[in-house]
């Protein structure tokens, strides 16, 4: 049967990736905080908002789904998010999800604790973001900027979101390490999946490449995760992001707030856009979700402000469910990741082309002929 065929939504891809990515990497990337209340919600509240479809209208035969977002046209409203560790769940994801995104048009972001780096993205070209934790160290956030910079990144995104060391508990659990600690739990769980083993051997182990040339090597296992620990910052102040600022000649996007008040500081230091965003539920098991967050940042910062918004997004629907509710544009993270561990090198073009026919079909079903009439189209709870 042909990929189209066999998936043809991202639930499809899920169900197979689940089968072919080993334990402790899905886990890593399936699994939230805590008893994982708001990585549920993301998607719960997502599948409760409500369209209002209007079929007595003959202006929405051929709906446009490309979309510009700070004067940038892009053919479709949504972008690769940031996705640290990618490569320890599928070999090489940041390689074929940046791809995948040029030739489709759209962003990718590439996290600063890839396992690809910033000058192997780079060399593929497209519209490339490129995500930054702080670290405690200037020269070395200088060094990480001008290295993106020259790779040809046109957007920094500077993650707020983890002021402190993140819990997660199946990863403690599973004694998650870069490169993954054999074990032979962890051998016998690698063994059982052999396709990711075969492009994990082709591919070589994962290392945080944006960040080797920083290290002091060579470190153990352990030596790595407490120097990494130490190394990235956590708290980013409201200076430091004025710091960012004014170091980046680029667009300067915020990720990761859900308070209005942070939104408009972000807005009075300069910044481009905000992601509303609860980092998938990966960090505050009672944050509020995007869908929720979404009207008073909006309120905060005015019509006019590009906001960027993600978390629970697996279909075209939900991308049109956001922008009807006021995003200007969306990031998807697991969605993408679930195309690749269930069909390989070529998972991030069909996910971004299923994403494509079920966003247009919805605009189509809506009467809606261009992306940014969506939000005449929420149907709001009185
Ligand atoms: C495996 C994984 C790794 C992530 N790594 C990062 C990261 O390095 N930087 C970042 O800003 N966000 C990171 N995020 C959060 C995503 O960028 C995004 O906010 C989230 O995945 C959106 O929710 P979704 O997965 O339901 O689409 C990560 C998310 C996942 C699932």
């Amino acid at each position: 049967m042909d990929i189209e065929r066999r998936f043809a939504c991202i639930a499809h891809m899920e169900a197979a990736a689940r089968r072919r990515i080993p334990r402790f990497a899905w886990d890593y990337m399936a699994g939230g905080i805590g008893r994982e209340k708001v990585l549920a919600e993301n998607i719960e509240r997502l599948d409760q908002v409500k369209l209002r479809p209007r079929y007595l209208v003959d202006d929405a035969d051929a709906p446009d789904t490309a979309h510009s977002l700070f004067g940038v046209d892009f053919s479709l409203p949504f972008g690769v998010a940031p996705l640290g560790l990618s490569g320890l769940i599928w070999p090489a994801a940041a390689e074929h999800l940046a791809r995948a995104a040029r030739d489709r048009g759209i962003p990718f972001t590439l996290s600063g604790m890839a396992t690809s780096s910033i000058e192997q993205i780079g060399a593929i070209g497209g519209h490339l973001w490129y995500q930054h934790y702080a670290t405690n160290d200037t020269a070395i956030n200088s060094d990480l900027l001008e290295r993106a910079h020259g790779a040809g990144f046109k957007v920094l995104v500077v993650t707020v979101d983890i002021p402190t060391l993140t819990r997660r508990d199946r990863d403690i659990r599973n004694g998650l390490s870069v490169p993954p600690a054999i074990d032979l739990r962890t051998l016998l769980d690698i063994l059982a999946h052999p396709a990711w083993a075969l492009a994990m051997l082709r591919q070589g182990m994962p290392e945080f490449l944006n960040l080797k040339p920083y290290l002091p090597a060579p470190l153990s296992l352990s030596e790595l995760g407490v120097y990494l620990s130490e190394l990235i910052e956590g708290h980013v102040s409201i200076d430091k992001l004025r710091w960012y600022r004014q170091q980046w000649p680029g667009k300067l996007i915020v990720k990761g707030i859900l308070d209005a008040e942070d939104a408009r500081a972000c807005v009075d230091i300069g910044a481009d856009a905000l992601v509303v965003s609860n980092h998938g539920g990966r960090q505050l098991d009672a944050a509020q979700t995007a869908v929720d967050a979404l009207p008073a940042i909006r309120a905060a910062v005015g019509g006019d402000f590009p906001l960027l918004a993600d978390g629970g997004i697996r279909n075209g629907l939900d991308i049109a469910r956001y922008l009807a509710l006021g995003a200007d544009f969306v990031l998807l993270g697991r969605a993408f990741m679930f195309a690749l561990g269930a069909i390989g090198s070529g998972g991030g073009v069909h996910a971004m082309s299923v994403l494509q026919h079920e966003l247009r079909s919805t605009l189509g079903q809506l009467g809606c002929g261009e992306i940014r009439r969506l939000p005449e189209f929420l149907l709001r709870e009185e």
